[in-house]
């Protein structure tokens, strides 16, 4: 566990790093965006929906995650993937890969209603400054 920790904080610090460079290098300005602005493909969104089926809806349903998205208004997407990272599937937290979790977010986000994009939705580069909407 402590391991799995350290190993994150480096991957976010280098994210960090990466975000940084890109941003500057394309715009010159540090801009925030938010779920609206096609931060995820229609490809992860696919592939998101294969891991929910098989790994989120026994538990949960749609509402639910509208539910979850309305109490998260506002804050970063990356601290949302953190924590279902941390904490699902509750009979066994962490057991997806990094891309899984991340790919179900997508998922989730375009079944309520943000649209796909050109922009890969990825926790190393970038994540931390997109802002979750109320759907
Ligand atoms: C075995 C049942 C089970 C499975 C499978 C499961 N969950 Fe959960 N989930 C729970 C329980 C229990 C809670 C906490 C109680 C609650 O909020 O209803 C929860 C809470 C959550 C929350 C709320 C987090 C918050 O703090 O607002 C999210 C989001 C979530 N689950 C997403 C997922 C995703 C994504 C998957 C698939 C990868 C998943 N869950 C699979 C049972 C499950």
């Amino acid at each position: 566990m402590k391991i799995s920790a350290m190993k994150i904080s480096t991957k976010l610090a280098a994210g960090l790093l990466i975000l940084m460079s890109a941003t500057l290098a394309q715009t010159g300005l540090a801009e925030d965006l938010t779920v609206k602005d096609g931060v995820f493909t229609a490809e992860q969104v696919a592939s998101g929906q294969q891991v929910y089926d098989a790994q989120c809806k026994t538990c949960h349903n749609m509402r639910f995650y509208r539910d979850t998205l309305r109490s998260w208004n506002n804050q970063p997407l990356l601290y949302l993937w953190e924590n279902i990272m941390g904490t699902m599937p509750a009979d066994n937290p962490g057991s997806l890969m990094f891309e899984e979790y991340t790919d179900v977010i997508a998922y989730i986000l375009s079944e309520n209603g943000f649209p796909a994009g050109d922009l890969k939705l990825d926790p190393d580069n970038g994540m931390d400054s997109i802002k979750i909407l109320s759907p």
